[in-house]
């Protein structure tokens, strides 16, 4: 659990299950097209929701086909891999118990598009080139804005939802917005003390609807930032993707004479440092208030894997490491550290 797929051994696993619908499509780049229709079949949405096969696997492709593949990070395998792990929080035991078929539903769909159309830069960039997104949403949630409407203009145009009631499908597109607009990182610390205080408080009611979609949100949240808590060895790769987006938005700016973003600046900052930062001030602080929800062995791997990533880049990175040591840092040497790599070896089961 918690583990991301390669895309082969993600495509052998799920071809047999889904090749009758997708003949065509066993190539790689599918992965979210395979991974969210498997997971739909397999969570038993498509019979209860019957939904179309035609209009759901067309749905599926242009949601994957709206994502930027030339964007580093923020392409249509981030959004797999958030699907894959919304996927894992929602069979957790505490969600397993308590989420409807409908917030099921509107969980994978919301992680499935909750990027759609991301432009590869960061909402400051949008505001400071007037972008007409920045304009379109008032500067506030730009890109979350975006996401939601992109999504929810594919809906409509594949009709997914057409067969239901109005209402029901006004309250999917509401709720998929209330969703995506969660994974706002600079609206985290409203998200994580209500969080925060439901726990001390220990009210939250998953009887209720509101709770339930407030814990979706918080699990989506997770999702969405989870890099950190894989095992060492992917954890980095993706560390190493999102840094080159953020690189790349600095290498625009710095050519047309822009201010250049925070983290952007691939003169003052490294992958480490970039990291370490992410790590302390949002990743940490989100999965122990999520550990606390739901005490169970995946949330306590993710902690484990989360205290080791961070050791691994502090010892990359000379300033944080307290290593004064001359010479050049040795790039190879956390990857090797032993203990780091039999722990992350010895939680891998899935
Ligand atoms: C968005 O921010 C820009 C730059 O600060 C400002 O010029 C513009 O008026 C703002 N737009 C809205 C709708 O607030
Ligand atoms: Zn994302």
């Amino acid at each position: 659990m918690g583990k991301i797929l390669s895309e082969p051994v993600l495509l052998k696993r799920l071809a047999g299950t889904i090749a009758l619908q997708f003949t065509v499509y066993i190539v790689y780049g599918n992965s979210l097209v395979f991974l969210t229709f498997h997971l739909l079949n397999q969570y038993g949405l498509i019979e209860l929701f019957q939904l179309d096969m035609v209009k759901l696997r067309r749905f599926l492709v242009l949601v994957q086909e709206d994502y930027h593949n030339q964007n580093p990070y923020h392409n249509a395998v981030h959004a797999a891999d958030v699907t894959q792990a919304m996927h894992c929080y929602l069979r957790e035991p505490k969600l397993a118990q308590s989420l409807t078929s409908f917030d099921i539903l509107l969980g994978l769909l919301a992680a499935a598009t909750h990027d759609l159309d991301h432009p590869g830069v960061n909402q400051p960039f949008l505001i400071k080139t007037n972008h007409y997104l920045a304009a379109l949403y008032r500067n506030t949630s730009v890109l979350e804005n975006h996401h939601w409407r992109s999504a929810v203009g594919l809906l409509r145009e594949t009709e997914l939802f057409s067969h239901l009631p109005v209402e029901d499908s006004l309250s999917i597109e509401r709720q998929l917005g209330s969703l995506i607009l969660a994974t706002d990182i600079s609206r985290q610390n409203e998200y994580l003390s209500r969080f925060r205080t439901h726990l001390d408080e220990n009210d939250l009611c998953l009887g209720h609807a509101s709770h339930r979609h407030f814990v979706l949100q918080m699990a989506l949240k997770c999702a969405d930032i989870c890099n950190p808590c894989r095992p060492w060895e992917l954890s980095k790769q993706w560390s190493e993707k999102v840094t080159e987006e953020f690189f790349h938005q600095g290498d625009i700016e710095k050519k047309h004479k822009l201010e250049i973003s925070p983290l952007c600046d691939s003169e003052a900052n490294t992958i480490a440092s970039v990291q370490i930062g992410f790590m302390t001030y949002v990743v940490e602080p989100l999965f122990a208030e999520w550990a606390r929800f739901s005490d169970t062995r995946l949330s306590q791997t993710m902690l484990g894997h989360l205290g080791l990533n961070k050791a691994s880049w502090s010892a990359l990175e000379p300033e944080a490491s307290g290593s004064s040591e001359e010479g050049e840092s040795e790039p190879g040497r956390a990857t090797e550290e032993p203990s780091s790599r039999a722990l992350s070896q010895g939680s891998q089961e899935s």
